[in-house]
């Protein structure tokens, strides 16, 4: 392998759902690499980790593949990237061993980097990594989030380390496209972020003044997942159970916190800790109605065969269904937790009432930044995978007018926008 590091930028686009590499090699643009052999689109990693053990660990399509080789024992982490801002998520521990957020990213970006490496043939120190547009509305969780994603960068051996938004990116990406002078809103709709970013783009070069407005919140594609959970499917699972515990006359209902770990997709994990475990087995114990203890029973199976990060795939596909049509069909087949459910379209967007109006307010903000009307905007450019969603397209040609709306590579131009961004370094 070759020693010389300093020629090569490698540009990592570290999604929520999935993440993507690309370089500036000896000047060459080199776009999405094939990390993921076992991918069906190998340019895209799920953001995945699967540790069968506390020393073992697998990575993107392969975590699945060994997690179900495994009959689902160990720990499967999915949606990270989430818990970033929080900053009373402090982490895990596999077996005797402590691993934090910072180390459970670094460990993935380690991964890309080194397949990176293998492919490219050369070291690398030197990483233009995407973050989101805000990792939360609160400005210290912000600053808290970068923190932890720079230590996570650091982790993975990188020296060098630049953050580009990730709508920022995209906008730099849809530029290389333009020929005239517009005013454009990017949204980039991934899985964990709703991203915005405003930009005068002209064939002229690049610089930081075009950029009028960034802005974004933190409810995008895991957050439609979850309405499913939310809104019909906990039900079964004894979400409204009413307890009461021994000496006291208090009728409880289920504890919003305990509720999370099994609506969120990036909480599932964490349902079959040992507190929470306890605490439901309790909950049953003094549930009021017999019908309720049996519905608990089936969130014990869930937990026990670890069936919680199927279930959300399940629901995932469920919910890409309804991009393209009125209902879908919902099935889950493992013994005793067999499911089966039709979902229409207009539901689902009742569901996602609240998380459409703060998207809005996020283009609002964004707006407002920029000191312009939605009249002003020439072009509106979508992507990302949940641009798919017809509500979140219908809400941007409602705002901004049918004929302004374009979009292209839903998964690709956050990482294209990363590779042109260390171009355009001095
Ligand atoms: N056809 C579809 N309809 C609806 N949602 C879709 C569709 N295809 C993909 N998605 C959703 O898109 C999300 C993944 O998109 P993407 O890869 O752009 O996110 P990401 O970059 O990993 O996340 P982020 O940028 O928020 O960190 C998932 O929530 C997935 O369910
Ligand atoms: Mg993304």
């Amino acid at each position: 392998m070759n020693a010389e590091s300093t020629d090569t930028i490698l540009a990592i686009d570290f999604g929520t759902s999935n993440s993507l590499v690309g370089a500036l090699h000896r000047g060459q643009r080199i776009e999405a690499l094939k990390l993921d052999p076992s991918a069906s689109d190998p340019t895209l990693m799920r953001t995945l980790l699967y540790f069968p053990n506390a020393d073992e660990c697998y990575y993107g399509a392969e975590a699945i593949q060994k997690f179900i080789e495994n009959d689902m024992e160990g720990r499967l982490f999915r949606s990270f990237k989430s818990h970033l801002p929080n900053a009373s998520y402090l982490g895990t521990t596999i077996d005797q061993r402590i691993l934090r957020i910072e180390d459970l990213i670094g460990i993935f970006l380690l991964e890309l980097k080194k397949r990176s490496e293998k492919i490219l043939g050369t070291k690398i120190d030197h990483a233009i990594i995407g973050r989101p547009a805000r990792y939360s509305m609160d400005a210290v969780a912000e600053g808290f989030a970068l923190h932890r994603m720079n230590k996570a960068a650091e982790f993975a051996g990188f020296k060098k380390i630049e953050f580009v938004p990730e709508p920022l990116a995209a906008a730099l990406d849809y530029r290389r496209t333009l020929q005239r002078e517009k005013v454009v809103l990017i949204g980039d709709f991934g899985g964990g972020t709703s991203d915005f970013t405003i930009m005068k783009m002209s064939p002229s070069p690049f610089k930081k003044e075009d950029v009028l407005g960034v802005d974004g919140c933190s409810l995008a594609g895991d957050a439609l997942d979850s309405v499913f959970m939310s809104e019909r499917l906990n039900r079964s699972f004894g979400a409204q159970t009413k307890y009461r515990m021994p000496m006291s006359n208090n009728l409880l209902t289920m504890p919003i916190g305990i509720m999370d770990r099994l609506n969120k997709p990036s909480l599932i994990v964490h349902l079959k800790e040992r507190e929470t475990y306890n605490f439901l087995q309790e909950v049953k114990k003094c549930a009021l109605t017999n019908s309720d203890k049996l519905k608990l029973d089936r969130l014990f199976i869930l937990m026990d065969d670890q069936q919680a990060f199927p279930f959300f795939e399940e629901i995932e596909r469920t919910k890409r269904s309804l991009s393209d049509h009125k209902t879908a069909q919902f099935n889950f087949s493992y013994p005793d937790l067999e499911t089966s459910e039709v979902f229409s379209s207009m539901e689902f967007e009742k569901w996602a009432e609240k998380i459409k109006s703060t998207i809005s307010q996020a283009i609002d903000r964004c707006l407002e930044q920029a000191q312009m009307k939605e009249s002003e905007i020439n072009l509106v450019f979508l992507t990302g995978g949940t641009a798919h969603v017809p509500f979140i397209r219908h809400e941007f040609e409602n705002r901004f007018g049918t004929e302004k709306l374009q979009g292209k590579s839903f998964f690709h131009s956050v990482l294209s926008g990363l590779i042109e961004a260390a171009q355009l370094k001095p």
